[in-house]
Formats: C-alpha cells, structure tokens, sequence
C-alpha cells in the first residue's frame, strides 16, 4: 500500500491528524493496533481546553462537543474543608469544556468513516524502515501475516508504548523522565456529579479528583499507592475514602447509590523524549510525552501537536515549504515543557508524597495558601489550566 503519510495509532492524535490531513488534501492511513470497539472503550481524559475546542471545531467535529460538552467557568481547589474557587472565565476570559476522550474519540472514527477514509484495525506496527530516507515504510502485522506501507512521511501517534520513538537511533534522543510513588484509582459511576464543578481536593490522606462526564455520570479519583490493584477495592470502599478527603458538604451531598461502569488504576509519571522529529518520521501525542494527570494536560497537548504538524505538513505539500516541518520539534516542545511544569507544579502541591518530611508539606500548604491570598496566582494557574495559546 501507498501513501502520504503513515500514521501508527488510532487514538485521539492519530485519528485527529488523518481527519486535518484529509481538509488539507493530504492522504494519509492509520494503523490501529486494537479494534475500534476496543479503542472507543478506554475510559481516559475528560477537560478539553479553549484551544482544543477550537482544533475540533476546525476540524469539523465540533457539532456533538458543542451540543453535549459541558462549559465550565471555574475550578475548585480544597485543602480540607477550605475551598477555593478559581474563575476561569474571570481570570482569562475563556473556559474549559467536559467532554469526554471516548466522545472525542467517537467522532473522529464517524468522520473517518464518513469520509471512508484507510483505518486499519487490528493492524500493530512491528518496525518502521528507513526514517532516515525520503521513503520510510512501514511494516505491520494483521492476523499472523506482514504487510508494508509506503509513505512520504511516518507520525508516531501511538502512545507511551509504542514502537515509533524506538526507531529514532539512541545517540539522537534524549529522554527527561520522573516517577511518582502513587497512581489514581478512578470510578466511573452512573451518579449525578457531586458538584456542579470539579473540585482537586489535597487531604493528609491523598488526593482526591470530582470529575464528570454529564450530569448524570460522575467521575472520580483517589490517589493510591503505585502497587495499588482496582481489584482490591469495592466500589463501597472507593465512597468511603472518597468521602474522607474531599470536602465534608460535597461528601455529604455525595451520591454513590448507582451503576459502577469502569475502576482502573492509572500510573503517573512525567516524561518527555526529545527531538519529536527525525528524519521521515515525526512523534505527537503521548508517544513523545507523559504528564501526570493533575491538570488536564494529557490529550490537550496532543491535540497541540497534532495542530502544529497539520500546520507543517499543509506548508510542506500544498505550498512546497519545508519551514514548518524543520521546526515542529522545538515549536512543540516549547509548548510541551510548559505543561509538563504546570503538570508537574500541580502534582507536587496536591499529593502525599510518603516521603515528605515537615518542611515540604508546609510548602504545598503554603502555595494554597497563596493561591487563596493572591489574585495574581490564580491568574497564572487558570492561565495554564484553559490552556497556552498555541
Ligand atoms: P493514545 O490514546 O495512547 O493512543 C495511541 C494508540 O496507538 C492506541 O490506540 C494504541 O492502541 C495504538 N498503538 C500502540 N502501539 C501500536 C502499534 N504497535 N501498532 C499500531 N497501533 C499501536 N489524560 C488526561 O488529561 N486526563 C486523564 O484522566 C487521563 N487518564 C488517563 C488514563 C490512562 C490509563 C492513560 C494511559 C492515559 C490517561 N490520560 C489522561 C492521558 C490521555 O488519555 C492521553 O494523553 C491521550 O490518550 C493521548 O492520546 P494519543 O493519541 O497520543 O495516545
Ligand atoms: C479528569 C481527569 C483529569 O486528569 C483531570 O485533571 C480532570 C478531569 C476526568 O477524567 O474527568
């Protein structure tokens, strides 16, 4: 098989880059290593940034998020039972919106397939040859058998795991990780959310995340040790310690009498692998990058990446400049870093960290308290929260 572009993964960076492609006349074919069921079943991310809303729409997959995506004007933090309100629309002007990665997810695949566009399902990439030439291809595995695909370029958009940023050579990359000594166990429950907006509560016990998805699903989060199983919690277990951390009116308020859709625990880390570039092949998306979840950034900032390498790869073949490709890796890691320390700076303040002795607990205590004082902070923090431009 031909085409312009190969991409490897069909999560929300690789459907989302194929569907830029297509407006811009470019061809392109997604090689998906799970089915679509499957893909659409992974219950992730679920703020979109101003930002990220706009790329949708652009894209023409803004009439669902429009009519079903809660806007959100502002954010709590809780520290206990002290409450802190961040204003989002007040402090920026913008808003985020609740929208789930599945619903995302869901209207990228209708876009593809009404546009009959190549996805390939059950298709897993087992190497990528020659990245360093202008005819990279890529080869893939599909019930037992080996297929190719020739291409102009390769887009790594194929997650933490995948086999994209292996092909970049060892003396050309360079990798920035840090490991946290805990995950998130999340529920997803048929309930109404606890409040109308998401509440990041810190308690001595761990963190802990009121999230949704409508008004009648509830997402919620607790910070857990790393080793920490989903199969070791009922979800009567989850309530209680839920209850404990987060604000005692929003846990007396709590409704936990419903359906139980999905538990998992995820890992957090940070991690960011640089260039995002080399050669042929070009990474987006969590294949270059990690951050913890604190802060919404994850798919944001794929949906970032994707943005600036549409931009690229439109110059490269509608209007034969190479500019924007030769640059992608360092716009976006610019983008990236930012995130990755707003990640990072959130984290920090709102988890128990075992091994914290008394003088950094007080900081995280003290940055709250700042956050309560100054207008200032909680400008900045809303700033990064509705997203950097791009
Ligand atoms: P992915 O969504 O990971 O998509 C990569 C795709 O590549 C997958 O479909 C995979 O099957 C495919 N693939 C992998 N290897 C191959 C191969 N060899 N061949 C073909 N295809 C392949 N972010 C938030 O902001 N908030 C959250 O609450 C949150 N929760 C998360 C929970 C979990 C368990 C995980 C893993 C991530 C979470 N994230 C969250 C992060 C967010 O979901 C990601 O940033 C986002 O999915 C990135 O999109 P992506 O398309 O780059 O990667
Ligand atoms: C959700 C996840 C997050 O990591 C976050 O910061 C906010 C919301 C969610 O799944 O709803």
């Amino acid at each position: 098989m031909k085409t312009q572009i190969a991409i490897i993964g069909g999560g929300p960076a690789g459907l989302l880059l194929s569907q830029l492609l297509h407006q811009s006349g470019i061809d392109s074919i997604v090689l998906e290593r799970k089915s679509k069921d499957y893909v659409l079943g992974r219950i992730r991310a679920g703020v979109l940034e101003a930002g990220s809303v706009s790329v949708l729409k652009e894209a023409g997959v803004g009439d669902r998020l429009m009519a079903e995506g809660q806007p959100h004007e502002g954010v709590e933090l809780s520290w206990h039972n002290e409450r802190l309100r961040i204003d989002l629309e007040a402090l920026t002007g913008q808003v985020v919106t609740v929208y789930g990665q599945t619903e995302v997810t869901r209207d990228l695949y209708d876009a593809a397939e009404k546009r009959g566009s190549r996805i390939i399902e059950e298709a897993e990439v087992v190497r990528i040859e020659g990245v360093e030439t202008d005819a990279p291809i890529v080869v893939y595995k599909q019930n037992g058998a080996e297929h190719r695909v020739e291409a102009r370029f390769v887009v790594g958009c194929d997650g933490f795991h995948g086999p994209s940023r292996e092909a970049i050579p060892q003396d050309a990359q360079r990798s920035f990780e840090r490991t946290y000594p805990f995950g998130w166990l999340g529920i997803l429950s048929e309930t109404p959310p606890a409040t109308h907006e998401l509440i990041y509560a810190t308690h001595e016990r761990g963190f802990a995340l009121c999230s949704m998805r409508s008004d009648k699903i509830s997402r919620y989060y607790i910070q857990v040790p790393e080793t920490e199983k989903a199969a070791n919690w009922t979800p009567d277990q989850f309530w209680e310690e839920l209850k404990r951390r987060i604000p005692e009116d929003v846990a007396n308020g709590l409704v936990t009498e419903g359906k139980v859709l999905e538990m998992s625990v995820a890992p957090l880390r940070s991690f960011v692998s640089e260039p995002m570039r080399h050669g042929s092949l070009f990474l987006a998306g969590d294949a270059a990058h990690i951050v913890p979840p604190t802060g919404a950034k994850g798919l944001n900032l794929a949906i970032g990446d994707v943005h600036y390498l549409h931009q690229a790869l439109d110059l490269a073949f509608n209007h034969s400049k190479n500019d924007g490709i030769d640059s992608y890796s360092d716009t976006a890691l610019d983008r990236v870093w930012k995130a990755e320390r707003f990640s990072w700076s959130m984290t920090s303040m709102m988890h128990d960290f075992p091994q914290l002795g008394g003088f950094e607990k007080r900081m995280q205590k003290a940055e709250f308290d700042y956050l309560m004082h100054s207008e200032s902070a909680r400008r900045a923090l809303a700033e990064n929260y509705i997203g950097l431009p791009f």
